[in-house]
């Protein structure tokens, strides 16, 4: 990072960090060849909550930019091939990659390299809630090297056997404070955790068994 990045990464304290993902109870977020289909599920939870479309267009207002791995983009174009849509709006949209993909809208930019670095020179300074969606690897790596402040998993009410996991391999523990816990009519839970920073260098990683 050069200087002037580091003093502009300094002066903005606000902007955040937010992995979001779904899976199944089992802990996949999507099927070993990439399927997403168990998505749609049709459990009905009695009293659960919902979301009016109005809240979630609002809620989609608060996110600043998107980052995602190559992957997740193919499975986000082939969706938008298929007639579903774009999931991200007009919002700044980072693709992680080193192979040369298509871009199919401004709004879409592509980074290879170092991670932590982009996160800290490029995306804090400029994005207040800024959101990896994935997939595993991305957000492995995202926990790996200590730059989430928050998780947020929605766990839909499937088991789907084997797939790709949440996380890619953690070599550490990271300890997490819950902080919101809902519960919706469609048998989805939602949970988001505060990933709890460590006060010396290593920010969310703790050796297994330390307490930290
Ligand atoms: N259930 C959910 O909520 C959810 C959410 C997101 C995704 N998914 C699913 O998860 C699957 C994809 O997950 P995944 O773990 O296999 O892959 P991924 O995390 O989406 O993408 C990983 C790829 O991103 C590129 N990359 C990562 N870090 C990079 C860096 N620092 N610089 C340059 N390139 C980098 C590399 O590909 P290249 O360099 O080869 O391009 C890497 O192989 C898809 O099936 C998707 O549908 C599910």
């Amino acid at each position: 990072m050069s200087s002037d990045e580091r003093r502009t990464t300094m002066t903005r304290t606000d902007s955040r960090v937010t992995i979001h993902m779904a899976a199944s109870l089992d802990g996949f977020i999507a099927r070993k060849d990439g399927r997403v289909d168990w998505l749609e599920t049709s459990d009905e939870f009695a009293g659960g909550e919902t979301m009016d479309p109005e809240s979630i267009a609002a809620f989609l207002k608060t996110i600043d930019c998107y980052v995602m791995g190559s992957r997740t983009y193919e499975t986000a174009l082939s969706f938008e091939a298929r007639g579903f849509g774009w999931s991200y709006g007009d919002k700044p949209t980072f693709v992680l990659t080193r192979r040369d993909l298509p871009r199919t809208r401004e709004t879409v930019e592509f980074y290879s390299g170092d991670l932590a670095q982009f996160v800290t020179g490029r995306l804090r300074p400029s994005f207040g809630s800024i959101w990896f969606v994935g997939g595993g690897v991305v957000s492995g790596d995202c926990l790996r090297l200590g730059l989430a402040d928050e998780v947020r998993y929605s766990i839909l009410p499937i088991l789907i056997g084997d797939g790709i996991p949440f996380f890619e391999k953690l070599d550490r523990d990271v300890a997490l404070h819950l902080a919101e816990v809902k519960a919706y009519k469609s048998g989805t839970i939602g949970l988001r955790y505060e990933v709890r920073h460590r006060l010396d260098g290593d920010q969310s990683l703790s050796a297994p068994g330390e307490d930290g």
